[in-house]
């Protein structure tokens, strides 16, 4: 954005992508994010103090101010969230932002895609860790219907969404066969199948480091039946590892937190649904902001400004030397 201060972090790196939860709950109960029994009910989250539409557009002009053009609305689920498309319309107007994205569980996207699309959303990502229902509706915590999640992915392609990208949390004994399966389903398809390594966000997961299979033992497997090659990265700092099939029939990715981790091009904040920035995914607490939103774009743009360039976190390569017990937020909070 013209004339706009961009401020750089202690490590030197620019603030480029927001991410905005827009609700703090989820209709799934995946055990790698919100293991059922262990985390708040629905009831006990706090709806209230979320922040409204008027207070979030505040927060993501001021965001852009600083540089951000980015911009992705997660939640917990961001669909359960009432008259998201009227917000994905007022972000999508704001002057700087040029890529508006959603990340979503897609179990109730098919009523909803058209909609968004029309409210200028750009992108869509779905989780999608198991083609096979049994195995999907028990790594939703037994709430999830797989048929739900393929009606929404026919939805958003009906709706002009051209190339949607497929998230896959893999976990070591657990799904690991269904990257080949997620490959070849999404082969000759303009949708990108992405591998995420399974990472130790939140406390309350359980992560153990022999949960993860590491990205190249992945790429190595799905390489050896379908040849792929690396591809130059969309922006930089792009989160995932793009792939393309040797063949032409597409492109695969890999997000490796653990294993290779990307602090060093991190240019991500995140906002919580209840008004708190954070400058990591793994940070212990965020910054409350909602004072700040009702001074104005400006003021808290300055503020924004101060925050970032006090911010030195890297935790992805710190992890080795950081105690288990150390307090994280947990991932339904930001939205990953
Ligand atoms: P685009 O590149 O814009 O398509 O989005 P993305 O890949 O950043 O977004 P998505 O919501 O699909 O995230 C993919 C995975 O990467 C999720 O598991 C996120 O939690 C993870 N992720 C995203 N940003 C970061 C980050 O800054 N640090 C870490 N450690 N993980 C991240
Ligand atoms: N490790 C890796 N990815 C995770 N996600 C949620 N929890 C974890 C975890 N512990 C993913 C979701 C979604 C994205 C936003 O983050 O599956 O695709
Ligand atoms: Fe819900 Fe997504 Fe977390 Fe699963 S990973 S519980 S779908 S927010
Ligand atoms: Fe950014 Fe934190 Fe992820 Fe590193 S661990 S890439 S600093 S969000």
């Amino acid at each position: 954005m013209p004339g706009a201060t961009q401020p750089l972090d202690r490590l030197g790196r620019p603030l480029h992508d927001l991410r905005v939860s827009v609700i703090e709950t989820c209709n799934f109960r995946c055990p790698y994010c919100m293991p059922d029994g262990l985390t708040p009910e629905e009831s006990t989250l706090d709806r209230a103090r979320r922040l409204d539409f008027d207070e979030i557009e505040t927060a993501v002009r001021a965001f852009a101010r600083l540089g951000v053009s980015k911009l992705r609305l997660t939640g917990g689920e961001p669909l359960l969230r009432k008259g998201l498309p009227l917000l994905v319309r007022r972000l999508a107007a704001i002057p700087g932002i040029d890529d508006l994205a959603l990340t979503t569980n897609g179990s109730l996207l098919a009523g909803q895609a058209q909609a968004l699309r029309e409210a200028g959303l750009h992108r869509l990502t779905i989780s999608l860790d198991s083609l096979d229902p049994a195995q999907f509706r028990a790594l939703s915590g037994g709430r999830g219907d797989l048929a739900d999640v393929m009606a929404g992915i026919a939805a958003a392609e009906a709706a002009g969404f051209a190339s949607l990208k497929i998230n896959c949390v893999v976990q070591r004994g657990v799904n690991e066969d269904q990257a080949l399966a997620l490959v070849e389903r999404f082969r000759g398809t303009p949708h990108v199948p992405r591998f995420i390594e399974y990472m130790d966000v939140g406390n309350c997961n359980g992560w153990r480091r022999e949960g993860v299979v590491p990205s190249a033992e992945l790429r190595d497997r799905i390489s050896a039946r379908w040849p792929l090659r690396p591809l130059v990265p969309t922006y930089r700092g792009e989160v995932a590892a793009r792939y393309g099939h040797a063949d032409g029939a597409g492109e695969v990715g890999f997000v490796s937190s653990v294993s290779a981790p990307f602090c060093g091009d991190c240019h991500r904040a995140r906002l919580s649904a209840d008004g708190q920035v954070y400058t990591c995914l793994f940070a212990a607490r965020g910054q409350p902001l909602r004072a700040q939103i009702a001074q104005g774009e400006l003021a808290l743009a300055g503020h924004l400004a101060q925050l970032w360039r006090q911010r030195g976190d890297r935790y992805s390569e710190q992890r080795a030397e950081t105690s288990p017990d150390r307090r994280k937020i947990e991932m339904f909070y930001i939205g990953g």
